[in-house]
């Protein structure tokens, strides 16, 4: 699918494939490089079904970035939640990041950086209050990216993941 609402980034000749990197939104056909994408850069994976029950719910917020070949080179996606308020008794709208990857070679080009502030705006549109996420205490790659957008670390998640490392839990108010 291409759009002129598609996102170029230009790899700068970093990569022997100079042509511009398309962030732009994912697709159902795009579920199964996405899926692969996550398999190999992160330990947590998810059914099908999950990825497929985001992209129903939240499908302007679900992006991909695409090499010059069509291939899915990375991925975002989140959700929101709906969370009590410490001061009242509304509910309040939290903007979930539920993963985001990029594959070994295109990293380090901005990819990353380009699908976050995307796909920020989009899941803004929800009203939510704030955006938050975990990330393992020692991925020092990712917790550097959540500060440069200004990202706090509110607290620490015992044994959040399965293998029982820590997460941080960050969030940035919208
Ligand atoms: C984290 C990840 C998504 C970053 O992707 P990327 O496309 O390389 O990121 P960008 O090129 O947009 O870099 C953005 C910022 O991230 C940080 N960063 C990225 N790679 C880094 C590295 N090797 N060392 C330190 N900081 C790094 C920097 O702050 C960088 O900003 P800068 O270039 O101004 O210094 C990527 O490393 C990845 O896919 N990791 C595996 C999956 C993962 O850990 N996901 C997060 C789960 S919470």
């Amino acid at each position: 699918m291409g759009t002129d609402k598609d996102t170029q980034i230009n790899s700068s000749g970093k990569l022997s494939d100079t042509k511009p990197i398309v962030v732009r939104r994912c697709t159902l056909e795009d579920l199964e490089g996405v899926i692969e994408v996550n398999e190999q850069e992160l330990p947590e994976d998810y059914p099908y079904f999950f990825y497929k029950s985001i992209l129903d719910n939240y499908p302007e917020s679900f992006l991909v970035a695409c090499n010059s070949n069509k291939e899915i080179i990375g991925y975002i996606m989140w959700r929101v939640e709906r969370t009590p308020s410490i001061n009242s008794l509304k509910l309040k709208n939290n903007g979930h990041l539920v993963s985001i990857a990029v594959l070994k070679t295109y990293r380090q080009l901005g990819i990353a950086t380009t699908l976050l502030s995307h796909s920020m705006k989009k899941i803004k549109k929800y009203k939510i209050d704030k955006y938050v996420l975990e990330v393992r205490v020692s991925n020092f790659e990712a917790t550097n990216l959540y500060k440069k957008f200004n990202y706090q670390t509110h607290s620490i998640k015992e044994k959040y993941y399965r293998d029982g490392e820590n997460a941080y839990y960050m969030i940035l108010k919208t």
